[in-house]
């Protein structure tokens, strides 16, 4: 039987008859079952910190979500999980959050050592987590003692059940051994084990030394452990690793066959597993392979060009024999993958609102050729910047996801009266000579939009420029003056000119007059029609070529259907490509994607397909400095790319060398 036809005709049985959408659901996983499709999810940080912190902030945006039943936590110990606790018991105490409907049950313990010993996982978890975030009169809201639970030696099937009992776990932390390992069920023990007790093999001995005085006879040689079983029915699962010695581990565990060998390749099954990784535990999941693209037209040297591409280990490289894979690109164009450097949101993710969900968007991207991009984030309170700056910092999802390069902040040191659509109550015409006063830590932004004429504006532009922040004018009343002491104290780009800035007049042209004759700046624009009529953008293109980059401010309605959405904290209506704040005729931001715009670009100015491929790719780049390791097809380059038809349709996208985007696929 042909599975497709069988899975098209279920499909319409779904529309006759709504009750079939659990046969066809259940349909769908025994076909991936069968078909062993097991796409294990990973996402690569710059920062091992900023990894530990997102973990320990989903775990209790997952403990506030359930104010009134158990929340059950299954908790591992090692040098990796130190600082996932030392987050969290900040946060916890930050937020002064309930913790007395927690539940937790560590992974193992070792035999044969006291639990008063500093060394047992026991005292390790009292250290680093439990003792300040313990339940007693002067901490109501802490963790009840009798909710902590450890596993030991005598009942270990009374653990497995008392772990059932709570219904399993709802959110499970792992580490992962030099071994693959996990918990310590080490190489050898079977899928279905439930808690046990297990010989420790001779490399996690060697391993775990560290924390035994440097000797490895002094580490317990055995433990007790929760079976591989009982994790993998934990409704969802984050495994941590960090730095070179994990590597193979994490390779073997994402793209080797699932095998005991490896204990921690069984979550290839599990449907709600993430790995969070630094670049060292991530380096060997590039395809080793070496790539052979043939037959396509390359834009190199600001030419579409006939050629063929090389690359190994994610990146362009110089010709190779006997490649293992040959791409035939069927005559069509290959371009840097897009650069989108001012996006608000996408597919139901508003990155000031519901930043958790970026990972759907960073997906969703890949379709419009976009490779990387700035998630970018409206006028907002302290608070609010100190809630999500976080979850959206630099990290690589690997080939299903466009990157996050980093943050845009637009705003709120804005002219109140060119707010547009940014809350008007959060703006600061003022800036107080304390840069952290409102933003917090600006780790990971890279572009920051302001008014240049504010008071204090100029230091504003001095002191995020000396941190290598791109600084943007934008939202602005500034006279053509005040535009070039902006440039002069060292901003490099217009955001969206002629919209949301003091427009063109005559005797006064204003940042828009600078953008268009001083080489110096760069411009941003919204080619979807809308914004701009197709005569303004020709304009732009005509007096200054050079400093355009196109970007899309898209909010979180691009690739949905016309309805109610958000920006920030507030409403939007959304009809064709035109979108207010709703009941109100205030433009807020688009639903173009970048292939769209850049498609407009030619048409309303007609520019060479060059010029527009390089102004979504290889411009915006150079602006926040990454280029030519992005936005180039150079050898050194990562190779992100993009397949386009000779209409500029997106035919398929590439990251790291790796097809993460086909059409129709
Ligand atoms: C600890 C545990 C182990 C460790 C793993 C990595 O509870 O279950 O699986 O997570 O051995 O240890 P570190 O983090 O020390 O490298």
């Amino acid at each position: 039987m042909d599975f497709f036809l069988l899975f098209c005709k279920l499909c319409r049985q779904i529309r006759r008859n709504p009750m079939r959408k659990i046969t066809v659901l259940l349909f769908v996983y025994i076909f991936l079952n069968i078909l062993n499709i097991n796409a294990l999810e990973y996402e690569i940080y710059d920062s091992s910190d900023t990894a530990s912190y997102l973990v320990a902030r989903e775990i209790v945006d997952l403990v506030k979500s359930k104010e009134n039943q158990p929340v059950v936590l299954g908790l591992a110990t090692g040098g990796t999980m130190t600082s996932v606790y030392s987050h969290l018991k900040n946060i916890i105490k930050e937020e002064c959050l309930d913790l007395s409907h927690v539940i937790t049950f560590n992974l193992d313990e070792y035999l044969d050592l006291p639990l008063s010993d500093p060394e047992s996982y026991h005292s390790f978890m009292f250290t680093n987590l439990f003792e300040t975030i313990l339940y007693s009169e002067q901490n109501p809201k802490g963790i009840k003692r009798e909710n902590i639970h450890f596993p030991n030696e005598q009942d270990v099937d009374l653990y497995d059940k008392m772990i059932e009992s709570y219904g399993n776990i709802d959110l499970q932390l792992l580490g992962i051994g030099r071994n693959g390992h996990i918990g310590f069920s080490e190489p050898g023990t079977p899928f279905d084990s439930t808690t046990f007790v297990v010989e420790l093999h001779q490399t996690t001995r060697e391993d775990n030394a560290r924390f035994f005085g440097g000797d490895v006879n002094n580490v317990p040689k055995k433990a007790v452990t929760m079976g591989i079983k009982t994790i993998i029915e934990a409704k969802k699962i984050i495994l941590l690793a960090f730095g070179d010695s994990k590597k193979e581990a994490v390779k073997n565990a994402i793209n080797g066959e699932i095998s005991t060998d490896i204990p921690a390749s069984i979550l290839q099954k599990h449907h709600n597993t993430k790995f969070m990784l630094d670049k060292d535990a991530a380096q060997l999941l590039q395809n080793q392979e070496t790539i052979h693209l043939f037959n396509g037209k390359f834009l190199k040297d600001g030419k579409i060009q006939p050629g063929e591409l090389w690359i190994q280990n994610g990146k362009f490289v110089s010709e190779k024999n006997n490649c293992e894979i040959q791409i035939d690109l069927n005559g069509n164009i290959v371009a840097p993958g897009f650069i989108d450097l001012q996006i608000n949101g996408a597919f139901g993710c508003d990155f000031s609102r519901n930043p958790e969900q970026i990972e759907e968007a960073a997906k969703g991207l890949l379709q419009y050729g976009v490779t990387a991009f700035l998630p970018t984030v409206v006028s907002s309170t302290p608070e609010t910047y100190s809630k999500i700056l976080k979850k959206l910092q630099p990290r690589s999802y690997g080939s299903s996801g466009a990157e996050i390069l980093g943050i845009h902040l637009e705003g709120p040191y804005f002219s109140s009266q060119y707010g547009g659509a940014h809350d008007q109550f959060v703006l600061q015409d003022h800036y107080l000579n304390d840069i952290n006063s409102i933003y917090g830590d600006l780790e990971g932004v890279k572009i920051v939009t302001l008014a240049p004429e504010i008071t204090n504006g100029i230091s504003l532009i001095n002191e995020l420029s000396a941190r290598g922040i791109v600084v943007s004018m934008g939202h602005s009343a500034a006279t053509y003056v005040e535009a070039l002491n902006g440039i002069e104290a060292g901003a490099l780009l217009a955001t969206h000119l002629f919209n949301a800035m003091t427009p063109y007049h005559h005797r006064n042209p204003g940042i828009i007059g600078a953008a268009l004759i001083e080489p110096k700046l760069n411009y941003s624009i919204i080619v979807d029609g809308f914004h701009l009529c197709p005569e303004t953008v020709k304009l732009c293109y005509q007096l200054n070529p050079q400093g355009l980059i196109l970007v899309t401010d898209a909010t979180e309605a691009l690739g949905l259907k016309d309805g109610i959405y958000h920006l920030g904290n507030k409403c939007t209506e959304v009809l064709g490509n035109k979108i207010y704040i709703a009941g109100s005729s205030t433009i807020a931001g688009s639903n173009i994607s970048m292939n769209m715009a850049l498609k407009n670009l030619i048409i309303f100015t007609g520019c060479a397909i060059e010029e527009a491929l390089e102004a979504a790719s290889k411009k915006p780049a150079q602006l926040i400095g990454i280029y030519p390791t992005k936005g180039s097809l150079e050898v050194g380059a990562d190779a992100d790319f993009v397949v386009l038809s000779d209409s500029l349709d997106v035919i398929e996208t590439y990251i790291g060398g790796e097809l993460s985007f086909q059409q129709g696929g």
